[in-house]
């Protein structure tokens, strides 16, 4: 990849995992270690485009140079996406999004003596920041979404990814796969990267920086 190909190219790139808060000292959260996110961003960096990067919770030390913010939850993280939206042409959504998030987050931290031997939490469901993203965005710009499935077989992890293709209606979909020892926190990284049709556009399989390098040249081809 050329250095500069993506020069004059502005692109927003989510990462991490978002903490969803029970207390002032608990939160719900996902493994996701941000990496694979922060591997994008430095990669379109080098390549000379202009990144933002909002972090949810990472484990990675943020790029150099790379301007961006943190959050915690996602309600924090739709609200610094539609902010940056207008003034990107693409966005790119590496970032683990909780699903549920608790109805009630208790001012005080909640005390065991005063609960009993089984505690029952009320989750509702969050926003899908992904699949709102369509409708809010411009024609020509370009949405990437992740999927991670825990599936072993390549033709279910392509159904499911061509199903959620068409739940999300993004652009592209970059499909993994991940379970109890692979994929989070690892510092190599599977991809099969989908178009709009569900036709496949790209795959790679090695560093998370040579699998972003793959990702970006998919999503930027053409
Ligand atoms: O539905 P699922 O969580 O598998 O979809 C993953 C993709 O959707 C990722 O790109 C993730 O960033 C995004 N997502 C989102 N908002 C959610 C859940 C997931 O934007 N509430």
């Amino acid at each position: 990849d050329a250095a500069g190909d993506l020069r004059g190219k502005r692109i927003l790139i989510t990462a991490g995992g978002t903490r969803e808060p029970l207390d002032p000292v608990r939160y719900l959260g996902n493994r996701s270690s941000g990496k694979q996110g922060i591997a994008l961003a430095t990669a379109a960096h080098l390549r000379g485009a202009e990144v933002e990067l909002i972090t949810a919770s990472v484990d990675e030390t943020l790029p150099n140079h790379v301007p961006g913010h943190g959050v915690q939850t996602a309600a924090e993280l739709q609200r610094a996406v539609h902010e940056a939206l207008p003034r990107v042409d693409i966005v790119i959504m590496a970032a683990a999004v909780a699903d549920y998030r608790p109805v009630q987050v208790s001012e005080t931290k909640i005390k065991k003596e005063e609960r009993g031997d089984t505690l029952t939490l009320e989750l509702e469901k969050n926003p899908d920041i992904l699949a709102g993203l369509p409708a809010l965005s411009r024609p020509e710009q370009i949405i990437v979404g992740f999927a991670a499935e825990t599936s072993r077989d390549r033709e279910h992890l392509l159904e499911l990814g061509r199903a959620k293709l068409a739940r999300k209606g993004c652009d592209f979909l970059c499909l993994n796969a991940v379970g109890w020892n692979d994929g989070f926190g690892a510092d190599r990284n599977t991809v099969i990267i989908l178009d709009a049709t569900g036709t496949i556009v790209g795959e790679a399989s090695g560093t998370k920086r040579e699998v972003a390098d793959a990702i970006l040249t998919a999503v930027t081809a053409g």
